[in-house]
């Protein structure tokens, strides 16, 4: 990572140290939420979020951890249509010239998986809010600080990633995880799904985490105790605008990873389920609530978004963790 541009666009920059760092920011940040004492104060910063897909979560917790910590934001959401990128200014264009106001950071959602290169042309912190289909490194730390906060650890785990694994949440959690020790990833989708080989490469250089692909359906559920042995299970929706598979295949596809009661049946007390949402009723039975099971924690999970963003906002702006001393 650039010690001066603190950008933010890829799991792979992540050390264990660093998202160790945030974690801990993080949970400082929601003890102070919840105990509504002093945040840290960054009035008279700006940041901008620019968002060239749709999205819920993620732009409302980084404008809510914003604005927590004293800054403002200037939103641009559907970017494609309400940006000049619709009258046909290049990304790159409009890069350089947000790139060049003074801003503290720039929270981009973009739909081409391009945020590595527009980032050469930004003098202010490009942070990635989904990268198109690569990568979606801040949803791997709220998805981390998740799996600790609900089970206690980021080693030795056994984490079951379910549907579409070309989705972006997947490959960024799955490359994240690769920092910690002995974690085992099994993935879990169709066979025109599964992570590409270089990703996978990635894994086997690293040699900290065990990785078995790929199963399907039959195996899964009858040879093999799956359920039973997980830590977390990390739905998925099948991220059918990427066009990956053609639309009859992702309909199959919803059918043969659909997530039922007797899934979460089978799973241990301390396992937990999550999903980075959106999720649909044709991919996960809308009977699973986490009023129906404790270990249904997607909401949680989304939650956790906004301390987790207080943490790197802050990180990004000062190029320090927030470790107040305590008294
Ligand atoms: C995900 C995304 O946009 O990649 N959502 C999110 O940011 N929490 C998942 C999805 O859209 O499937």
């Amino acid at each position: 990572m650039n010690p001066k541009l603190r950008h933010v666009l890829s799991a792979r920059d992540f050390t264990r140290e660093f998202i160790e760092g945030i974690i801990a920011s993080a949970a400082v940040m929601e003890k102070a939420l919840v105990e509504k004492t002093v945040l840290p104060n960054h009035a008279g910063r700006v940041i901008s979020t620019f968002f060239f897909e749709r999205s819920t979560r993620t732009r409302i917790s980084f404008e809510d951890a914003a604005h927590l910590l004293g800054a403002q934001v200037i939103p641009c959401e559907n970017a494609k249509e309400s940006s000049s990128v619709g009258k046909g200014e290049s990304y790159e264009d409009t890069f350089r010239v947000l790139g060049g106001y003074p801003l503290d950071a720039i929270i981009c959602r973009s739909d081409k998986s391009n945020l590595g290169e527009l980032a050469r042309f930004s003098q202010v912190p490009i942070i990635s809010a989904g990268d198109g289909g690569g990568e979606h490194p801040t949803q791997a730390l709220l998805d981390l600080y998740t799996i600790w906060k609900e089970i206690g650890r980021l080693d030795e785990l056994c984490v079951l990633l379910h549907g579409d694994l070309q989705s972006r949440p997947v490959r960024s959690l799955a490359i994240a995880l690769s920092s910690f020790e002995r974690n085992m990833s099994i993935f879990v989708g169709p066979e025109k799904l599964q992570l590409e080989k270089e990703t996978m490469e990635f894994f086997f250089l690293s040699r900290r985490m065990e990785v078995r692909t790929p199963f399907v359906p039959p195996v899964l559920d009858l040879r093999l105790k799956l359920w039973e042995e997980v830590d977390v299970v990390y739905l998925t929706r099948f991220q059918d605008e990427r066009k990956v598979i053609s639309p009859e295949e992702y309909a199959v596809a919803r059918r043969d990873f659909f997530f039922s009661p007797d899934k979460l049946g089978k799973m241990q007390k301390h396992a937990r389920v999550l999903h980075p949402l959106p999720k649909r009723d044709d991919e996960v039975d809308p009977a699973l609530t986490p009023e129906f099971d404790h270990r249904i924690a997607w909401f949680r999970q989304a939650h956790n978004g906004v301390p987790v963003r207080m943490a790197l906002l802050h990180w990004v702006f000062t190029g320090e963790f927030y470790n107040p001393p305590l008294w």
